[in-house]
């Protein structure tokens, strides 16, 4: 059993969801959070950018004692997973969108999956692609990222530029819309007020955090001591904005809101 952190980070505020589904699932869990305000978005910034910012965060979170480390960002998953394995012993979780479940639901149906530039472009979706995505339609969203980063929930403003995408398509032959980027989770309601029931909505993220589970448990660094957790939210951004900007997503993706402390990096 092991009592030290969980570190999870994302460009910004997207990870958050990731982060409020892990204290469910493993109550008992560390956790120090890095959004990296500074660079966000990476859904649109160049490769090598990413993986230097992946790297520079990871030595943080390893510095910091962590004993797993979570990527809670399909576009880092998908630029930098690899090489961070490749570097690190500790376990290196990634997040990919959920294709193959949304490929079985779909019976044949379209499915649409919405991500960033970046994620939709590298190998390892086009290889999702090969195995199960003989009816899915990538569609990046880098607006909607801005819309989560800048906790605009403006609800005229975010279904506008959602009915601007659904509109292409004839509902009746959607059977899924995939969240392929963890911003999207926050805006998953207003995505489920515009379609039909029929339709399903699909995340990554339970996915991810049964993995983090499984590989946790699978190396026994576990916490089995049941004392309250606590949760250091890291910003990359010194600007007071960002920062409390964190601290409001935060509030509102926790029911519990009586643990964590706002630090720099
Ligand atoms: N939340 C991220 C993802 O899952 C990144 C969004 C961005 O920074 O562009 O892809």
């Amino acid at each position: 059993m092991s009592k030290n952190p969980i570190g999870i980070f994302d460009s910004g505020m997207g990870g958050v969801s990731v982060l409020a589904e892990a204290t469910r699932f493993l109550p008992y869990e560390n956790f120090i959070y890095i959004g990296d305000t500074a660079f966000a978005p990476y859904g649109v910034k160049p490769t090598s950018l990413i993986l230097n910012r992946s790297l520079l965060i990871s030595e943080k979170l390893i510095g910091e004692g962590c004993k797993a480390i979570l990527i809670a960002c399909n576009t880092a998953s998908s630029v930098a997973a690899k090489y961070l394995r490749s570097k690190y012993s500790l376990p290196i979780i990634a997040m990919e969108p959920a294709l193959k479940p949304a490929y079985f639901l779909s019976s044949g149906k379209t499915v649409l999956v919405l991500a960033t530039n970046i994620t939709l472009k590298l190998e390892k979706f086009k290889l999702l692609m090969k195995k199960y995505g003989a009816n899915a339609e990538p569609i990046p969203c880098p607006d909607l990222v801005m819309y989560v980063e800048n906790l605009n929930f403006d609800k005229t403003q975010v279904k506008t530029y959602l009915n601007n995408i659904f509109n292409n398509y004839n509902l009746d032959s959607i059977g899924a819309v995939v969240l392929g980027c963890t911003h999207f989770i926050f805006v998953k309601n207003l995505i489920r007020e515009i379609l039909p029931e029929n339709i399903e909505i699909l995340d990554g993220n339970v996915g991810t955090v049964k993995e983090l589970h499984r590989r946790l448990s699978k190396k026994n660094i576990l916490n089995t001591e049941k004392v309250a957790p606590y949760i250091s939210l890291i910003s990359t951004s010194n600007a007071t904005a960002e920062k409390i900007k964190l601290e409001k997503m935060f509030k509102a993706a926790f029911d519990n809101e009586d643990y964590f402390v706002l630090e720099n990096m």
